[in-house]
């Protein structure tokens, strides 16, 4: 039988548990399609690092390049400062393993209310192609005040090195600066990456999506690079949209998208509203994807720490990311099944969280999807 080894960082919060489910319904569809896995568990987070000190190690992070999938809770916790959890573990896994798209499906299912009157499922369709590793993310900035000084900025990627060298010479009190950058590779690679998922997920458009207008720098570059790998793909029809725009047009007329790429801030924000016309962040997945090395597998969620340990929080989103996790390991028919299965008891509708006006357990969405994936006939 064949084994497939995947590392698991539960994280914070409401990530163990739903992770606990994610497991449940991965291991139900590798028994009856005749496979194992091995989950290799993790300790990082905030209890870790409360006891350690320790955020992710270097030998973590080597070790977990040598494998294909990851699957991830979440991180985040009210008692250590925002941020260090954020930034130290989830970013930083990010970008050491260069995960530069941030797939995000955003899909109505049967069964699952969306907020906005009168869209049903077949209006609800599309995906989010976020970049991942540039962008407001880089993480370099500073603060300075009144008078001279010099900051030293080092930018470390795989496909570059940039050092940036600032003399700051101000009269304002105190100031703060934080900066962004999009690279011609960063922007071209994630572009294209959206415009092959739409050749071969037969969509006919993708909308680029940034805020030209004002970061007229970074943006700019953007665009360029996004008509440049448009060449490329003359069947696919183009549009440019604001990022404010894009999101009144979400609401107003979701149906209008098929593929949309976007740089990382703007993707992270319209993927919380994404989620919520999907019917919430409790069903919304997600991918980090490099698509050569080593891809995570998470929900778009955190770790919703007044949920912890309520066994309340729902899994479908962590679920249904494990559904992603198992396409990325060439496991297509399982992917498909545990897809089928979550959708059915989202259909059903009799086994549900609170976010979806159910009264069920954490646990109980897991086992009642669990059970159909073993029921299923495809
Ligand atoms: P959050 O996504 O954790 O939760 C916001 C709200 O969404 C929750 O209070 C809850 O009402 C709802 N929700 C989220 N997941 C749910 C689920 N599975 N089922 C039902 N309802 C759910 O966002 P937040 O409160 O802004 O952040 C909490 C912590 O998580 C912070 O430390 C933040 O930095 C971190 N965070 C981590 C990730 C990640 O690990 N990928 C993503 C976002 C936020
Ligand atoms: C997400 C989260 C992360 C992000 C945070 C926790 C670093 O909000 O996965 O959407 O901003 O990417
Ligand atoms: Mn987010």
């Amino acid at each position: 039988m064949v084994t497939y080894k995947v590392p698991v960082i539960a994280g914070d919060g409401i990530g163990p548990e739903v992770i606990a489910e994610g497991k449940k319904v991965l291991d139900a569809v590798a028994e009856v399609d005749g496979f194992d896995i091995e989950w290799i568990e993790y300790p990082y987070g905030a209890d870790n690092y409360l006891s350690t000190g320790e955020l992710i190690s270097e030998d973590a992070l080597k070790e977990l390049k040598n494998y294909r999938s990851i699957y991830l809770g979440a991180l985040g916790d009210p008692r250590v400062e925002p941020g260090i959890l954020e930034l130290g573990i989830l970013l930083r896994l990010r970008f050491y393993l260069d995960e530069y798209i941030n797939l995000r499906p955003i899909k109505l299912y049967e069964g699952v209310p969306t907020p906005i009157k009168n869209k049903k499922p077949s209006d609800i369709q599309f995906v989010v192609v976020r970049e991942n590793t540039e962008d407001f993310y880089i993480g370099l900035g500073g603060n300075a005040k009144r008078g001279r000084s010099k900051h030293e900025l080092d930018l470390v990627r795989d496909i570059y090195h940039i050092r940036f060298g600032l003399d700051i010479d101000s009269d304002a009190d105190e100031i703060s600066y934080q900066l962004g950058v999009i690279s011609r590779e960063g922007a071209r690679r994630v572009i294209e990456y959206a415009f092959q998922y739409a050749k071969s997920h037969e969509r006919s458009k993708v909308t680029g999506v940034d805020k030209a207008n004002v970061l007229t720098h970074m943006y700019s570059l953007w665009r360029r690079v996004f008509d440049e790998v448009a060449k490329g793909y003359p069947d696919i029809r183009t549009e440019f949209a604001f990022v404010d725009a894009t999101a009144m047009w979400f609401i107003k007329n979701p149906e209008w998208y098929e593929v949309v790429v976007t740089p990382n801030l703007f993707g992270d924000i319209l993927t919380d509203l994404g989620a919520m016309i999907q019917g919430g962040l409790g069903v919304a997945p997600g991918g980090n994807i490099n698509p050569k090395g080593t891809s995570m597998f998470e929900p778009i969620h955190g770790s919703a720490p007044k949920y912890k340990g309520m066994n309340k929080a729902n899994p479908v989103a962590t679920i249904l990311a494990g559904c992603l996790l198992l396409e990325n390991l060439g496991l297509e028919r399982s992917a498909v099944k545990v897809e089928k299965a979550t959708e059915e008891i989202l259909r059903e509708g009799k086994v549900k969280t609170y976010d979806l006006g159910g009264k069920s357990k954490t646990s109980e969405v897991g086992d009642a999807i669990a059970k159909r994936v073993k029921e299923l006939t495809i």
